[in-house]
């Protein structure tokens, strides 16, 4: 069975810990969008694992994992990961990671743009990660990016970086009035990286779909969430590539008719890291509470998140654009020791209320959530294994949502630990 994971929020609902358990029913654990923007934690007896690039399965001896033709890849960021996993003992080679030969590339000046552009954006700005990744993605559709496998051809290498080291630096002293970066430099340090990623590099459309031929099964890993997908979620505030359900087949060369199902990662609450519109955000001395509860600081920049409250109409779009079959609800262990709980189930902008999430951000900036309240429970839920156990209200809680996004809850998550899990 072929599932794609995804976040069915603005990111971070805990995609890492979800895919980390289910890598172990699948063979091929694979990444297809987004960089390493990402920031996905896994949590083992106690030992914590944060992954931007390399998918959540490698922590599963025996898997292979892949970086597909959607992804942007800072190779530096890559190598640093793939270091950072050996120090941990988690093995990395050839032969369980492989990365599409047709990645596009991030370089030190994409990084930099990125950073200029935001703060040129002043209030406006996006509150990118500051990873390069819109500036790659840009260089992909004006079809001067460089790939993975421009780096084995040094001549060509050389032409393709050479013209876009020198309109960069255009841009850089003529608009931004910052000094040049140095061509060389960057020259011969990607040719290093090319050397060191090449027996890495392969043909992943062919690899994939001869796996799924041989009846092998594929989890496709998700980045970042629906709500930041870049033509559905709350344009201009996304991000550069398609995180939603369809983003897999094009960010891996697999077709729609090897995908068997869809799961929705979806919190407790709701949170946001970055700028854009947020209809439930806390107000009031919730979002510290929430913050603090639920240690909402982000896995990539360590920026405090935006909390609030769960938003019904939001999960309910996600659900419909993902053809989201089943959900994993996570955090619920955060919400403990609150006396009402709240669900937004509508909204009201001049004096009419819906139930659909509105494109117009200036519609989602100004309407008022229409909440639903929901008894609260003081239990603590971190060693609750099976779901009689959970308080009668925290049940209550979960088949509302279940109910209201008429989609079922398979799996419920009650701690950060791979072993904190219920499956229903
Ligand atoms: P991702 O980007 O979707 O993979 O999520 P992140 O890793 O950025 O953020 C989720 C955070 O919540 C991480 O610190 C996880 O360890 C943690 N986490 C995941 N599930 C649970 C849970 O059920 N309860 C608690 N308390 N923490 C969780
Ligand atoms: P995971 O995979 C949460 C947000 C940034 C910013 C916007 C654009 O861990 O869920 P970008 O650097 O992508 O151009 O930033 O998207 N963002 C994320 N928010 N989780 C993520 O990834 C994110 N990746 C990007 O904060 O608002
Ligand atoms: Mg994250």
């Amino acid at each position: 069975m072929n599932i794609v994971l995804v976040g069915a929020q603005f990111g971070d609902e805990g995609k890492g810990k979800i895919i980390d358990l289910l890598s172990e029913n699948s063979d091929y654990i694979v990444r297809y969008q987004g960089g390493n923007n990402a920031g996905h934690t896994v949590e083992v007896n106690g030992v914590q694992f944060i992954l931007h690039l390399i998918p959540s399965g490698i922590l599963h001896p025996g898997k292979k994992c892949v970086i597909g033709n959607g992804v942007v890849v800072n190779p530096a960021a890559l190598l640093e990961e793939m270091d950072y996993l050996k120090s941990k003992e988690v093995h990395v080679d050839e032969h369980n990671l492989y990365i599409s030969e047709t990645v596009h590339l991030i370089f030190p000046y994409h990084q930099q743009l990125d950073a200029l552009k935001e703060k040129r954006r002043g209030r406006d700005a996006i509150g990118t990660t500051k990873k390069g990744i819109g500036p790659a993605y840009s260089d992909k559709a004006a079809r001067t990016g460089i790939r993975l496998v421009d780096l084995f051809d040094e001549n060509r290498f050389f032409r393709k970086l050479k013209e876009n080291v020198e309109f960069e630096n255009e841009i850089f002293e003529k608009v931004f009035h910052v000094p040049p970066v140095n061509f060389e430099e960057i020259f011969n340090q990607y040719l290093e990286y090319g050397k060191r990623l090449k027996s890495y590099s392969c043909n992943v459309v062919q690899l994939l779909n001869k796996a799924v031929k041989e009846g092998k099964s594929v989890l496709f890993e998700g980045a970042q969430g629906t709500l930041l997908d870049l033509d559905f979620g709350t344009y201009p505030y996304v991000t550069s590539s398609h995180p939603i359900s369809g983003g897999a087949c094009v960010g891996t060369g697999l077709s729609p008719k090897s995908l068997h199902n869809i799961m929705g990662v979806l919190k407790a609450y709701t949170t946001r890291v970055g700028e854009g519109p947020f209809p439930t955000e806390f107000l009031d001395g919730m979002q510290e509470q929430v913050r603090s509860q639920g240690k909402e600081y982000g896995a990539t920049t360590g920026r405090p998140r935006r909390c609030g409250w769960f938003d019904a109409c939001l999960a309910r779009y996600s659900v419909m654009l993902n053809g989201v079959d089943s959900l994993a609800l996570t955090k619920l262990d955060v919400l403990s020791g609150m006396e009402k709980i709240k669900i937004c189930v509508a909204y009201r902008y001049q004096d009419k209320t819906f139930d659909v999430w509105p494109h117009d951000i200036s519609v989602l900036r100004s309407c008022e959530p229409v909440y639903e309240e929901i008894e609260g429970w003081n239990e603590n839920l971190n060693g609750v294994k099976r779901y009689e156990d959970l308080p009668q209200s925290t049940r209550k809680y979960i088949e509302r949502i279940s109910e209201l996004l008429e989609t079922k809850v398979k799996i419920i998550s009650v701690g950060a630990d791979r072993e904190q899990t219920i499956f229903i």
